[in-house]
């Protein structure tokens, strides 16, 4: 292997090449996670969306599968948090992955079982409160990155993170999908990539063969990012139901709010009037309307329409814009030798 590709990640996470799986909500599930680190990656499981007993069974599938190192996504305020922390220690995993930070008390408490911290940020003055915190390695996603995402590209990212010397690796995320890429950030100064989009677009992902149809087919110029699924910027690919949504006035967000509650309300386990009361609480706190609360609540069901039903017209697809340019379904290992013979193609060509 090109010496280039042995970076700062490879010794921290343990993994053979400088290249992340990030966690995707339903994506990242046992099945992929064990094949990208078995192909040499460094894989996350999405737990953010997982109860603790699922995210306990989704660990033991990885370890019966592999014994590389993986790591694990939280969300800090989600439910069943702390048990699934006392878990990821209790298990061994090697790292865990976060957007919006969780306490210190909970990273420190982390770093001393010997997990590593890796977050994701989008904005540069997010990386040196990161790292204060205890991150062990920045992950910067770039605007153009799939699902949540920031305001600054990715190289302009990378650059301001970069420039300001933190002392950590800095992977660079947002619009990878292969060795030109990779060669590309670690020229830059970046110790590695991290991608979303590119992983989810392989036969090893659990997402049903009609929504990576509509990934397959979509275009970089229409993948937008929109606020109305849930009050926060999220690149989703434009489809009719997104289409609509971003037409929606307030009183017709008010209308999907409450249809929505009424469709999904088994799902929720939630009344009507607890639905609206507790959408009340939180548009109270926020700048968010009621109809975009109450369409948040409802969002991670939209989402599973799409990511595990199969119906991608009923749902919405996040994705990030390189989704555009990719047309291919390789399985892991297939994607790992052709990004990391590419990256030394480059990298050699450069050096000549
Ligand atoms: C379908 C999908 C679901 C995602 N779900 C999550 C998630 O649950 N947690 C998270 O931290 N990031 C999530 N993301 C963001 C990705 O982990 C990653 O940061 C992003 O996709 C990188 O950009 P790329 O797609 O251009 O590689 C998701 C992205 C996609 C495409």
């Amino acid at each position: 292997m090109h010496a280039a590709l042995n970076t700062p990640l490879n010794e921290a996470l343990g993994c053979k090449y400088p290249v992340i799986q990030t966690a995707m909500g339903w994506v990242s599930t046992s099945d992929l996670v064990s094949a990208s680190i078995e192909a040499g990656a460094f894989g996350f499981l999405a737990a953010a969306v997982m109860t603790p007993e699922e995210c306990e069974a989704e660990i033991k599938s990885i370890k019966s599968k592999s014994d590389r190192p993986f790591g694990v996504n939280i969300h800090a305020f989600q439910k069943g948090v702390d048990r699934i922390i006392d878990m990821c220690i209790d298990y061994d995993v090697a790292a865990l992955s976060y957007g919006r930070g969780p306490s210190s008390k909970i990273v420190d408490k982390v770093k001393a079982a010997g997990l590593k911290c890796v977050p994701t940020i989008g904005a540069a003055k997010h990386a040196p409160k990161a790292v204060k915190m205890g991150a062990d390695i920045l992950v910067c996603q770039g605007q153009e990155g799939g699902g949540h995402t920031g305001y600054t590209p990715t190289w302009l990212l990378l650059a301001q993170v970069l420039d300001q010397d933190l002392g950590v690796p800095v992977i660079a995320c947002g619009g990878f999908k292969d060795g030109r890429g990779l060669a590309s950030a670690l020229t830059f100064g970046a110790d590695g990539i991290a991608m979303g989009t590119r992983f989810m677009m392989t036969s090893d992902s659990p997402t049903p063969d009609a929504t990576k149809a509509k990934y397959l087919d979509s275009e970089v110029t229409k993948i937008p990012v929109s606020k109305k699924l849930d009050g926060m910027p999220q690149r989703m690919i434009l489809n009719p139901l997104l289409d609509d949504l971003e037409k929606s006035s307030k009183l017709g967000m008010l209308l999907r709010g409450f249809s929505n509650g009424m469709k999904y309300k088994s799902q929720t386990g939630m009344s009507m009037v607890e639905t609206v009361k507790a959408a009340w609480g939180m548009a109270s706190k926020t700048d968010m309307t009621l109809g975009q609360t109450m369409m948040a609540g409802n969002a991670p069901m939209i989402i599973q329409k799409a990511m595990v039903e199969g119906k991608p017209d009923e749902g919405v697809l996040p994705s990030g814009q390189v989704a555009g340019l990719i047309d291919d379904l390789p399985n892991c290992q297939e994607l790992l030798n052709s990004i990391i013979s590419e990256a030394e193609t480059r990298l050699k060509a450069v050096g000549a």
